[in-house]
């Protein structure tokens, strides 16, 4: 099987600013998404020595490990495509009309997802979802990458708030940072990942082409 890899992005690490400086983006991909990366590989080679050797007396520690760095994996995948240097602006046709039933209207997502993004205590990730059971758009706050989390929703929109995604540029005012991504949300990606999840696809999409 092949192992995970760390995606190219689709854009050069300098062309979200002024919104995110190349610096953030250079390390937060090359070093920190590149990090899960490795941790995702890394454990599963230790569950296979784990499974060959017949002795499983670490697996809760390794899969806690797997799921860190497998769901840190994924979010930053959407994470660089959620975002674009032609980004901004807003939605238009079924995802707007379902932003507006959901939230009232778009202000009110945008309210709303920048409270849930700016108030987690600690690491995580402020999330608009789509929910299958409930056929309709709810906001989530991620703790970590992959705590808090109802699972059979499909993350569409992701805003990543750990301090190594804006400490280098924004310091302490996070919420200066959040209020500004919504100049660079890639709509395309987001509409595409809703009406995927609205299919019934898995609308986590392949990543971006690897190498
Ligand atoms: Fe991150």
């Amino acid at each position: 099987m092949a192992p995970y890899v760390l995606p190219d992005l689709d854009y050069d690490y300098g062309q979200l600013e002024p919104v995110i400086i190349g610096d953030i983006n250079e390390l937060h991909h090359s070093k920190h998404h590149a990090a899960y990366v490795k941790g995702t590989n890394d454990t599963l080679e230790k569950i296979a020595a784990a499974r060959d050797a017949g002795d499983f007396s670490s697996i809760v520690g390794l899969e806690t490990t797997l799921a860190f760095n497998l769901a840190g994996h994924t979010l930053h995948n959407q994470w660089w495509r959620n975002l674009s240097p032609d980004g901004g602006d807003k939605p238009t046709g079924e995802l707007a009309a379902a932003i507006d039933e959901h939230f009232g209207s778009f202000d009110g997502l945008r309210a709303q997802l920048n409270a849930v993004s700016g108030t987690i205590q600690g690491s995580g990730w402020g999330v608009l979802a789509w929910d299958p059971i409930g056929s309709r758009l709810i906001t989530q706050q991620l703790k970590d990458h992959h705590s808090n989390l109802s699972i059979a929703t499909t993350p569409l929109l992701v805003f990543d708030t750990w301090e190594h995604a804006y400490y280098l540029q924004y310091k302490n005012v996070k919420t200066d940072y959040i209020d500004r991504l919504w100049n660079i949300v890639n709509w395309a990606d987001v509409t595409a990942r809703f009406d995927e999840a609205r299919a019934g696809v898995n609308g986590l999409r392949p990543p971006a082409p690897q190498g």
